[in-house]
């Protein structure tokens, strides 16, 4: 008997604090919650709903839905209503929806409240304050649409500097092979016996000649792998074979500066998937920059290893060196660590972009080993077949 009462005790406590845990819910949720009986009048607000809309109790309790949003009056509200009703017909919560109450936007719900004989006797609005983060998905909205105007010109941009290239490149290029075609012969005595004066004036015209040969073909090249257009042949080749022919095309130049090219290749062929004339340039843009960048006297090794299904390659050379702040950025389009006008050496800053590409499109990685004083060494992969 004691026992029944002390439970019964215990329940009534348990009820009461569950009780204000709900009210304490109810009063803390951040959304403005409404109960409304069959009248539309309504029983109960939450704190959040007077915050928000500066109603006090007496102005709202007991009074309908149409006075409780008095005075603003729109389709919206009116909706809210047809809402209502429907919950009460249906005893179906409803779907969600958007409702302005003065300069705020509220997303709202509205749920049947049951009593014991599950009959719908009033409904509880649930209203959640949604201005802020409409603002923000105006905001979102707006900037994407920004960029995407934005991303539309640039593309346009991009478009009318490729045709600009192509066209620039193109009258460029047509000049100038008439020119080195005359040089040449010329140097040959084909047309008529020079002196060695005029010899020397001429090899200097016609090396600077090919030089602008191969400025052009580097932008045309840069603006076709950006643009994607940038063709590959893959066959099956020996890479040796390409490093050797690479290597006899650059001994003029090396031998210009003495400077010595050692060939440590394995005996056997050594396959790649690869389209033989960019890898060529690879190897030439290498080459060219250990010789350019190196004393007289140097010394430029290339190294090509089997490892795991891989094949390593690189160019060591006994040049100045690259300070290591630089080592990423050397790959990127115009970027020289000596961009200065007075720099010693000439170029564009575009062969290493190139190579870049060109290993990448292979399947590759590319990148630098070095410490200043003690030269540089330009390591690739290439998938081994
Ligand atoms: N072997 C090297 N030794 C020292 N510095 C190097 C070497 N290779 C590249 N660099 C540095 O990286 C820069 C970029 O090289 P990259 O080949 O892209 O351009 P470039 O040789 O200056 O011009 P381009 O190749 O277009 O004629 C060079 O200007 C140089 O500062
Ligand atoms: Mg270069």
């Amino acid at each position: 008997m004691a026992k029944t009462r002390q439970s019964r005790r215990v329940s009534k406590k348990a009820g009461i604090m569950a009780g204000a845990l709900s009210r304490d819910i109810v009063e803390g949720i951040p959304a403005s919650i409404l109960v409304f009986d069959k009248g539309m009048r309504l029983i109960s607000a939450n704190k959040n709903f007077y915050t928000k809309t500066g109603k006090s109790r007496k102005d709202v309790m007991g009074k309908t839905v149409y006075r409780v949003f008095y005075p603003i009056l729109d389709a919206r509200r009116m909706g809210l209503v047809d809402k209502i009703k429907d919950v009460f017909n249906t005893g179906e919560p409803s779907r969600g929806d958007r409702l302005s109450y003065r300069s705020n936007l509220f997303f709202y719900k509205v749920n049947p409240i049951r009593d014991e004989t599950n009959e719908v006797k009033n409904v509880m609005l649930v209203m959640e304050d949604i201005t802020e983060v409409t603002k923000l998905e105006q905001e979102i909205i707006e900037a994407n649409k920004k960029l995407m105007d934005a991303n539309k010109k640039l593309k346009e941009l991009d478009k009318m500097k490729d045709e600009f290239l192509s066209t620039v490149s193109h009258e460029l290029k047509t000049p100038l092979t008439p020119i080195k075609t005359y040089l040449e012969l010329i140097l040959d005595e084909d047309i008529g016996k020079i002196n060695e004066e005029q010899r020397k004036g001429l090899e200097i015209s016609l090396r600077r000649a090919e030089h602008l040969k191969r400025l052009i073909d580097d932008i045309v090249d840069v603006s076709r792998m950006e643009s994607k257009k940038m063709k590959f042949y893959m066959e099956n080749i020996d890479l040796r074979n390409i490093i050797e022919n690479a290597v006899r095309d650059m001994k003029l130049l090396a031998n210009e500066k003495q400077i010595k090219i050692l060939e440590n290749l394995p005996t056997r062929p050594v396959y790649v998937k690869a389209d033989e004339i960019r890898m060529a340039q690879v190897f030439s843009n290498l080459i060219d920059n250990s010789i350019k960048f190196s004393a007289n006297g140097g010394k430029i090794t290339i190294n090509v290893k089997k490892e795991r299904g891989n094949l390593s390659v690189n160019i060591s050379d006994t040049g100045p060196g690259i300070p290591k702040k630089h080592h990423k950025k050397i790959f990127e389009k115009f970027y020289q660590v000596d961009s200065s006008t007075s720099r010693a050496f000439g170029g564009t800053g575009l062969g290493l972009p190139i190579c870049k590409s060109i290993i990448e499109k292979h399947g590759g990685d590319i990148w630098v080993e070095s410490k200043v004083g003690e030269g540089s060494t330009l390591h690739f992969t290439l998938p081994a077949i």
